[in-house]
């Protein structure tokens, strides 16, 4: 069989009108990242950190998936345990079209995270009114997101995938963050093919095998289709 790792970025969710944070102005919903997603801001201003992924979980609940994660979760129905999709997005919407075999590895907004004991239990309300902990009863969550200077989530599980999978496939990122942007040229050492569908080149440490320009909506429908159409063997 082949073994499919898909990673996505901030641009599968962008025709969803969930915002990226390069394209525009280097802003992230009018803030400097530095400012919203480093444990220092957390410390210096909690409230401002809160009140911002507060707004980003509200926002959640006025979009939905589109045509490219809905074909994500085609492929999965299709392939099973031989697909892994990483994503580095805090959204939902992978899950929400029906991805199952999923890893968050910058984490999730409808996640909240115990400082206190590191629980990370669902949340889909507010956290600036500093909620009690429904495992340990403090009031010290905060959004369950990896900020920089933190270590994102399933680090040994991903590497294993990208080290053994046979097609590699980059959508809708910048490869600007490591280590996501690394996996690729990981892959292709191990032997993989790799494949980029963005609606620009990224900043790829390797030139991909197949690179594929446009948008997500249209391009990973299209390259599922082939690789289902052609019984798993067209992304090779
Ligand atoms: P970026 O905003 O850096 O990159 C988004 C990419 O998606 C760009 O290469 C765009 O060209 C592409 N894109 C935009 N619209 C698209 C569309 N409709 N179809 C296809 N591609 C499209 O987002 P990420 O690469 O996801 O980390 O950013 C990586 C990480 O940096 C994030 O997870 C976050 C951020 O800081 C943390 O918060 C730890």
């Amino acid at each position: 069989m082949t073994r499919i790792v898909v990673l996505t970025g901030a641009g599968i969710s962008a025709e969803s009108g969930v915002p990226t944070f390069r394209d525009a102005d280097g802003l992230w919903e009018g803030h400097d990242v530095e400012d919203v997603a480093t444990p220092e801001a957390f410390e210096r201003d909690p409230d401002t950190v809160l009140a911002f992924y507060d707004e980003r979980r509200r926002a959640l609940a006025s979009v939905v998936p589109h045509a490219a994660h809905r074909a994500l979760a085609r492929l999965e129905k299709a392939i099973g345990a031989d697909l892994l999709v990483v994503t580095q997005n805090v959204d939902d919407l992978h899950e929400r079209a029906g991805s199952r075999r999923l890893v968050h590895m910058h984490g999730e907004l409808r996640r909240a995270l115990c400082v206190a004991c590191g629980a990370r239990p669902a949340w889909k309300g507010d956290l600036i009114d500093r909620p009690a902990c429904p495992a340990c009863g403090e009031r010290m969550l905060r959004p369950d997101v990896v900020w920089f200077g933190e270590m994102p989530y399933e680090l040994d599980r991903i590497e294993q995938s990208v080290v053994a999978c046979d097609v590699f496939v980059s959508i809708g990122t910048s490869g600007a963050v490591y280590p996501a942007a690394g996996y690729a040229a990981l892959a292709s050492a191990f032997g993989a093919r790799t494949v980029e569908l963005n609606l620009e080149p990224s900043d790829a440490l390797i030139p991909f095998d197949d690179a594929r320009t446009g948008l997500a909506s249209e391009l990973v429908p299209q390259w599922v289709e082939e690789i289902i159409g052609a019984g798993l063997s067209a992304g090779r």
